[in-house]
């Protein structure tokens, strides 16, 4: 393993580790001697039992190696919860769908304020790649709901086939989806590879013989030697949705940029991210299975396939905005009492970590896509 600060994994964790390497780098073996990042990334995070998303760890939390917006505060859900009553309320038996629930919390804290805001939806599906993190859900929301809250939720392994009104949410889970690394060359484009030699994965970069990747990248029009990634993921992902929604919103919160601000002539080196116990660093080829790998979302890419489906762009903003206008304010002051008040406390302080420009008000973005809605949105108002 390549030599960093980062703090030592534990000698259990380093043997699941090497048991993940075993598994692909037999895989290399048997097909070819190099992996294509994008596969890299998909069997680091997602390989069964083994992957970042898949084994039991702890991830998400204090204890784990990120925080994400749900785990900061339950406000952010409420207000996230505020939008989708306005949506619910001008559906027929309108459901919510949430990709990617992480730990549950989120879930669970928008079906308690929508149950105050007596504006339930008629399901809350949850779609879960990880079996760990669906086990993970189940015990979060069966502590955290009334029993006739729970019947509600159902996990379901693929989307339903009928169309359907519904709210699709998605926080966090563009920026997990595997991507494509590659460099422009004079003539080519040139991909990311991986190949294990002297006990280590190694980057190799040839060129690509995926022409979607080429033709995708071609179209960039980005100067010779730069570097990036390109997420092939979000297309089928998007048209997957856009084909079973009849009438409702998609909501996606994550971390990214428009493409003029993504593919900047200055980031030159791409977005890819990695977090481990809370060190973020640049190196996906380390810690296999015991980090997360990320990149940010070109949501100009997000724009693009959702008008080719028929999805109409209602709102694009940065998280402190759309925060802010869902009634952010109004959520914290219910906590508000006359006396010096602890957890009031603790939530102004939340406020200001989902908000601050330094924090995460301004890189994550909020982006809403929309069938058949006659709203002006309360998030983007
Ligand atoms: C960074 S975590 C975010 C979790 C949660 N949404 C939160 O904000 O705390 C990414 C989540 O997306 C899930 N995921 C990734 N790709 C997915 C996909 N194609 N469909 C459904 N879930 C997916 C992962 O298993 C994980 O639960």
């Amino acid at each position: 393993m390549k030599k960093t600060a980062l703090p030592s994994p534990s000698p259990a964790m380093l043997a699941h580790s090497e048991q993940l390497v075993q598994l692909i780098t037999a895989q290399m073996q048997q097909s070819k001697p190099v992996l294509p990042f994008v596969d890299f990334m998909q069997q680091a995070l997602y390989m069964p039992n083994l992957g970042y998303y898949s084994a039991g760890l702890d991830k998400l939390g204090k204890t784990g190696d990120f925080v994400t917006a749900p785990e900061i505060s339950p406000l952010f859900s409420q207000c996230i919860a505020n939008q989708c009553q306005q949506v619910l309320s001008s559906l027929e038996n309108g459901v919510i769908l949430e990709f990617g629930a992480g730990s549950g919390i989120m879930a669970a804290d928008i079906l308690n304020h929508l149950d105050q805001l007596q504006c339930l939806p008629q399901y809350y599906y949850i779609v879960e790649v990880s079996a760990d993190l669906k086990q993970r859900q189940q015990t979060t929301l069966k502590n955290r709901l009334s029993d006739e809250l729970f019947t509600t939720v159902q996990w379901i392994s693929r989307l339903p086939e009928e169309p359907m009104q519904a709210v699709i949410l998605a926080n966090e889970v563009l920026d997990a989806m595997p991507v494509h690394k590659f460099r422009v060359e004079q003539n080519y484009i040139a991909e990311f590879y991986v190949s294990y030699q002297n006990e280590q994965f190694e980057w190799q970069i040839l060129p690509t013989q995926n022409t979607l990747l080429q033709t995708t990248v071609d179209n960039l029009r980005l100067p010779i030697g730069y570097v990036s990634e390109v997420n092939l993921l979000l297309e089928p992902w998007i048209k997957a949705m856009a084909n079973i929604l009849e009438k409702g919103l998609v909501l996606l919160i994550d971390y990214g940029f428009l493409r003029s601000e993504y593919y900047h002539p200055q980031r030159n080196e791409g977005t890819l991210m990695c977090h481990y116990q809370h060190h973020a660093h640049t190196d996906p080829l380390i810690l296999v299975g015991l980090q997360d790998i990320t990149a940010h979302v070109d949501f100009t890419a997000v724009f693009d396939v959702a008008q080719k489906n028929n999805l109409q762009i209602a709102g694009y903003t940065q998280q402190a905005n759309f925060l802010l206008a869902s009634g952010l304010l109004n959520n914290l002051t219910q906590y508000e009492t006359h006396e010096i008040n602890a957890e009031y406390f603790q939530l102004s302080q939340q406020v200001k970590t989902l908000t601050l420009p330094s924090e995460m008000g301004e890189l994550f973005k909020v982006m809403a896509l929309t069938r058949e809605l006659d709203l002006s949105l309360i998030g983007f108002s």
